[in-house]
Order: C-alpha cells, then sequence, then structure tokens
C-alpha cells in the first residue's frame, strides 16, 4: 500500500525508536502493537504460546518476542538495517522505523529518521540517562527531527517513583536544550505491564501528561509539504512532438495549473499547465504526490532541474556547508571526489574542508583530516556544477544528499546542508583570449598528461626523465612534475598519510592540468598510490589527454634496488605509512601503458612509449 492511497482523512505519522534491547524497546513496541490491536489473532494465539514457552516473563506475555521474530525475518536480508512497522488507530496511521541500537547505530538512525517526525528516546527508569541517549538526541537533532518523547520505561523497577521521573526529565531538557525540539514530552511508562503505553495507568495517578497512544494520535508534527513548491525534475516524458511532461515527486509545497513557476538553476518564468496522472488531470498537487507536469512555454528543463515557486527561490550554488554522517568502512577524504545525489541531481562533488568533527556522545567538537564509520562532520562540499537546494532545516526533502563512491557505488554518506557558501557565486571564470587550441598552433604540438605511477623505486622517474629527454630532443613543450621535487616546495606541508597523499595528488592533478591547458606535454611521476585521485586527475581533463603509465616493478625487486635507501629504513621500522609496506597501492585495472621493468631498460621503455605516443601528439619526424 502505497501513502497515496491512504484514507486521506487519517493522517500519518512517522516515528523512530531509539533505544536498545536493555531499554525494553521491543517490548515497548510489541506492547504498541498488541493493545492497539494492530496484531492478527493467529499471531496473538502464537504469541501466547511461545511466551509461555520461551519468554521472559513467566506466564505473562512477552511482547518483545513480537519484534523480535520479525527481527529474526529480517537478519537474513543483509543490507537492511531498519526495520519499518505499520500500525493504525481510529485516529491515525503510523510508520515506525526500528533501528537496531547496538552497532552501526549513527548509520541505522541516519537511514531511519530521512523521513521520522518524531523519536521516541527510550531509557531505563532504573538507570536514568545514558551516554546513547545523548548520542540518539543529537542524532535525532542533526537529522531535523522535531518532536521527542522520552519513554521513561520499567517505572515499576523504581516504584513509580514522581520525583525520580522528574529528575530524569529535568536532566533531559537541560541536556537537549542546545538542540532545535520544538517539543519535549517526557512520559512514565512500563511496557511490559503496559503502563501509560495506550491505556492509562491508576498506578502513576500523578501523571498529568499523556499516555504514549495518546501523544501519538495528537501531536501535530507540522513541517511536511509546508513550505514553498519544489519539483525535482525526474524525468522528461516526450512520447510524441506534441506533449512534454516532467514527470516527478512534489518535495514541497503545492501547485495548481496557472500557478507561475520557476526554474531553478536558470531563472527562467513560465506557468503550470496541467498536473497529468494516470488518473487523469487533477486540479492541484501537492508535497509528496507524484505526478507530470506540463508548462505554458517551452522551457530548457531536465532531470536534476527544480521547478520552484518564484516567490521564494531555492539556493543555486555549487558549494554548500553541511554536516555528514559518514557510512563506510573506508574513511572520508577531503579532496576525493564521489558522486553527489541531491534530489534528482546527480553529479560529481569533492569534501573541500573537514571543519571538525563531534563526538557525539559528550557534542565535543574535534579537528579532524578524515571521518571514519559512523562518524559525524561538519564540512564544506564542491560540486563540478551548481544545483538547486534548500537548507536542511527548511526542507530536508531537497535539502538532503547522498555521496556515492565511484568505484563500488556504495553509499558512502549521508549529508543534510547547513547553506550555501557565498564565494561560490562570487568566483567566476574569467575568459581568456588565447586559448589552448592558439598556444598548439604556436607549439606545433598537441599538449598531453603522462601520469607515471608505481612503487617507489619502481623507475618511474628515471623512464620519465629518459622520455622527456627523447620529447625535448625532438622540440616539444615538456615539463616534469616529480613527487619528490614537487614534495619539497608545493606540497612541501604534506606527508605521507592516506589523508595527504589524497590532497598530495588532487593537488599535483590541478597543477598537470594547468601546464596542458598551457600546450605542454606534461609528465607526472608520483607514487599516486590510490585508483581514486589517478581517475579524478584523469577526468580533470578532456578524454585522450590523459594516459596513465603503470610502472609495475616487484616490491622484492624496488627493496633490492632501493635508491634512496628507504627500504632499509621502512623494513627497520624507521620509516612509517611506507608504500607497500604499511601502506596500501593500489595498481591501475587499465593503464594505457603498462611497463615491466625487470625485462626492460628505462631507455627502451621510454623510446617504446615515444613511438606509441608520437602520432597522437602530432610530433612530426
Ligand atoms: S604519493 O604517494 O603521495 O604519490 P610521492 O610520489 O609524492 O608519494 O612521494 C613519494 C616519494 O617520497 C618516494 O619516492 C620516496 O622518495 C619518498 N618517501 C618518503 N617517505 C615515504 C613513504 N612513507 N612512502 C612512500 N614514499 C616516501
Amino acid at each position: 500500500m502505497n501513502e497515496m492511497s491512504m484514507t486521506a482523512s487519517r493522517s500519518l505519522l512517522r516515528l523512530l525508536t531509539c533505544g536498545s534491547v536493555d531499554d525494553g524497546k521491543s517490548t515497548l513496541i510489541g506492547r504498541l502493537l498488541f493493545d492497539t490491536d494492530n496484531i492478527p489473532d493467529d499471531q496473538r494465539a502464537a504469541l501466547e504460546r511461545d511466551s509461555r514457552k520461551y519468554g521472559t516473563d513467566g506466564a505473562n506475555i512477552d511482547y518483545a518476542l513480537l519484534v523480535d521474530g520479525l527481527e529474526a525475518e529480517r537478519e537474513q536480508g543483509i543490507t537492511i538495517d531498519v526495520a519499518y512497522r505499520f500500525m493504525a488507530t481510529r485516529r491515525r496511521k503510523f510508520i515506525i522505523a526500528d533501528t537496531p541500537g547496538h552497532e552501526q547505530y549513527t548509520r541505522n538512525m541516519a537511514t531511519g529518521a530521512s523521513t521520522a517526525q518524531l523519536a521516541i528516546l527510550l531509557v531505563d527508569a532504573s538507570q536514568g540517562l545514558l551516554t546513547q541517549t545523548r548520542r540518539h538526541a543529537f542524532i535525532a537533532d542533526l537529522l531535523g527531527i522535531r518532536h521527542v518523547v522520552l519513554a521513561v520505561n520499567k517505572i515499576d523497577l523504581i516504584g513509580f517513583d514522581q520525583a525520580r521521573f522528574d529528575a530524569i526529565a529535568e536532566e533531559f531538557r537541560a541536556l537537549a536544550a542546545r538542540f532545535h525540539f520544538e517539543t519535549i514530552t517526557p512520559i512514565p511508562l512500563s511496557a511490559r505491564h503496559g503502563d501509560n503505553v495506550v491505556h492509562r495507568s491508576a498506578r502513576m495517578p500523578w501523571h498529568d501528561g499523556p499516555t504514549l497512544l495518546e501523544h501519538l494520535e495528537t501531536i501535530e508534527p507540522g513541517g511536511t509539504g509546508a513550505g514553498p513548491f519544489r519539483f525535482p525534475v525526474q524525468w522528461v516524458n516526450r512520447p510524441d512532438a506534441d506533449f512534454r511532461g516532467y514527470a516527478g515527486t512534489l518535495a514541497g509545497g503545492e501547485v495548481k495549473p496557472g500557478d507561475e513557476v520557476v526554474v531553478a538553476a536558470s531563472g527562467q518564468l513560465t506557468r503550470i499547465a496541467r498536473i497529468v496522472t494516470a488518473d487523469g488531470d487533477r486540479p492541484a498537487a501537492r508535497a509528496g504526490d507524484a505526478v507530470t507536469l506540463t508548462l505554458a512555454d517551452e522551457v530548457d528543463l531536465s532531470r536534476g532541474d527544480v521547478l520552484a515557486s518564484p516567490g521564494a527561490r531555492p539556493d543555486v550554488a555549487d558549494q554548500f556547508a553541511a554536516d555528514l554522517v559518514w557510512m563506510a568502512e573506508a574513511p572520508l577524504f577531503a579532496g576525493r571526489p564521489y558522486i553527489v545525489k541531491l534530489g534528482t541531481a546527480t553529479v560529481s562533488g569533492v569534501v573541500s574542508r573537514i571543519k571538525h568533527k563531534v563526538n557525539v556522545n559528550n557534542f565535543d567538537e574535534l579537528a579532524a583530516d578524515s571521518l571514519t564509520l559512523n562518524e559525524v562532520g561538519s564540512v564544506n562540499v564542491a560540486l563540478a556544477t551548481p544545483v538547486a537546494f534548500d537548507p536542511y532545516t527548511l526542507n530536508p526533502r531537497t535539502g538532503a544528499f547522498i555521496l556515492i563512491d565511484r568505484m563500488t557505488n556504495a553509499t558512502v554518506a549521508a549529508g543534510m546542508i547547513r547553506h550555501p557558501l557565498r564565494r561560490a557565486s562570487n568566483i567566476h571564470r574569467q575568459a581568456l583570449t588565447i586559448d589552448r587550441a592558439a598556444r598548439e598552433a604556436l607549439n606545433g604540438h598537441r599538449p598531453a598528461i603522462l601520469w607515471f605511477t608505481g612503487l617507489s623505486g619502481s623507475g618511474k622517474s628515471t623512464i620519465a626523465n629518459a622520455l622527456e629527454t627523447k620529447l625535448h630532443l625532438l622540440g616539444a613543450h615538456t615539463y616534469l612534475l616529480d613527487g619528490d621535487n614537487v614534495r619539497h616546495g608545493l606540497n612541501r606541508d604534506l606527508g605521507f598519510t592516506d589523508t595527504d597523499r589524497v590532497e598530495n595528488i588532487r593537488r599535483v592533478a590541478e597543477v598537470a592540468k594547468l601546464f596542458a591547458d598551457a600546450g605542454m606535454i606534461v609528465l607526472v611521476s608520483f607514487i599516486s598510490p590510490f585508483r581514486a585521485e589517478r581517475n579524478m586527475a584523469r577526468e580533470l581533463v578532456e578524454p585522450g589527454l590523459f594516459h596513465e603509465v603503470f610502472v609495475d616493478t616487484p616490491i622484492e625487486v624496488c627493496r633490492q634496488r632501493d635508491p634512496k635507501g628507504l627500504y632499509r629504513k621502512a623494513d627497520a621500522g624507521e620509516i612509517r605509512n611506507f608504500t607497500g609496506i604499511d601502506s596500501p597501492y593500489e595498481p591501475p585495472e587499465a593503464p594505457e601503458f603498462h611497463l615491466r621493468t625487470t625485462t626492460a631498460d628505462p631507455d627502451a621503455l621510454a623510446e617504446a612509449l615515444l613511438a606509441a605516443l608520437r602520432p597522437q601528439l602530432g610530433l612530426g619526424l
């Protein structure tokens, strides 16, 4: 059943539960489902049977079995980290996102919370607030959840003590003061015995607030669907010359035929002509509706563009500040390119700067040059082309993005945009009169980037040097960028951690691009151990310009040659992070040239390279 087909009269509340098994989370969800008659009869009977057999509560029903049963099913699947449960009462429908509390907490919460309007933070009354409560509150806030219920469970274990409940509630309010919650609703309850979950407890007459269900049924979360009109274009539907429609899902506001709208990126104005669906035209559409829009004028609009209300335009920029939740085993490095998916737009981008990371347990801000699994950081992101977006707090649908690894296609991060970076709109490209074609004509040959990669001591620099000499004798304009040399100047501030190597290559790739643009044949001789950065260097320039030269020498041979005595030092433990020893080298998968130095001497290899490259470089005889 999708949301559209649900009865319009009963609203939908999406909620997230945060807590661990020990807090009684499964019992609470089980109790909610059971006491609201959301468990089919046959499952009830099975539950009563299982409770007697496996239950942890004597002859009583163990409500956790309901949920844990579902959990076991779920564990067979490999990728689903969040379980969604559906519940309906006379007044409302609910989607409950349940995230395993223990491992991968940040990632799972980030996945489950992206659409949640309310979070239930569970605490064990006998334990009080724990580190994980702080963490859950932090992430709920980060993800834009504005309503929290502090479910103080196992209240029976502290003898329904009002003073202790009040103290826990007070402590939570104090720690949450830094966050942006609009409502904080502490509820004393016992999931096991059913007190104040669905039925009001006679054992806590002092509690004058709602039961959990009353609160969930009556809270008005606001937010979703409010705000100005936003329509990220999913695809252009053009079955014939007469019809051109733009398909997508409204990410904010409302729209009807005749409304004036603007293409966010270009500023072009037009009007909505029709709102088309499979069931015919509609008089209006609102946030969450999947429709096809047709426009009164012909405009330039394609996938990834956003149609918006002219009175409240989204930001359009190629740089923004964001909070990032890192979800991958491999760490984030500033400067490494990822695929950025923002709404329906897919562009290449980098995290240009990690401003700090946050210890989610105590909210400390720490300096960082990388983020690892489950870490949260405040970063700047730079995109290859400008896109339209809103700050996440204004619209989570147009303000959230993910980062995708270019090699594995895995989602590695979830991000929340805070604001555009104005520098983005104030730096323009200067148009230049002398272009590359002009320089090429003067030089009499084409430019190229010859990128030598391989282990230290593999022979990169020797071969590159021999090749440059040969090119020079042919009258070619060349320059050799060598790791050891560049590290004495431009990259003097960089060492050999993974982070520094990523930055090392990013800079030299940009420099190589400039040299190529200047019309030169530039030879780059860097270990450049990571595929991601070598690919980035390749993509900086037009196809055909970049040639990857893999100088493939086994490490034993490099170690034997040891021209700089570095292997000896690394083996003795005097140098750390040495490539091939305690730092990785990722060999190229499809280099243009694959040189084996154990069977040919450097000069012969340089000669062979020259012969292969000469026609492409346009170097005459
Ligand atoms: S890269 O990995 O960032 O591409 P780069 O090519 O600039 O490395 O520098 C490698 C050179 O630095 C090596 O040829 C070697 O002379 C020197 N060097 C010093 N320490 C290390 C190290 N830990 N790992 C690799 N090379 C090192």
